[in-house]
């Protein structure tokens, strides 16, 4: 299995998910090939919770990469599409990316970012 989703299954396993026990991991790779993974991390206030997805690109961001090609995310035992909060920050910082969904069982799906946020507002809209 491509190394990305095997990372994004492997943070899976770390995930923080007391409350909702839904385990998501993520996995992106910038333009020079540096992988970054994130899980999921819950709060007892709930909404302080912070997407896998979210992690992922924010560790990224903060080790210095600032362009990403892909993400691979993973979740059971259903394929899980990012929320559209995290679909605003993965334009933000990769366009029309590539989006792997992947599960346990080794099932994945592959998307672009344009058919999960068509028509998205970003920094040209600024211009
Ligand atoms: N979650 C993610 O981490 N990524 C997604 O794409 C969907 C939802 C998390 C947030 C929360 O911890 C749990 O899954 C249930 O919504």
């Amino acid at each position: 299995m491509d190394e990305l989703l095997q990372a994004a299954l492997a943070a899976r396993e770390n995930a923080y998910a007391p409350f909702s026990h839904f385990r998501v991991g993520a996995a992106v790779e910038d333009e020079n090939g540096r992988i970054f993974t994130g899980c999921n991390v819950e709060n007892a206030t709930y909404g302080l919770t912070v997407c896998a997805e979210r992690v992922a690109v924010f560790k990224g961001i903060s080790e210095g990469a600032r362009r990403f090609r892909r993400i691979a995310v993973a979740a059971a035992p259903k394929l899980a599409t990012p929320c559209g909060a995290c679909r605003q920050i993965l334009w933000e910082f990769g366009g029309d990316m590539e989006v792997i969904l992947v599960n346990p069982a080794g099932e994945t799906l592959t998307l672009r970012m344009a058919e999960l946020l068509p028509r998205a507002f970003d920094a040209s809209n600024l211009d």
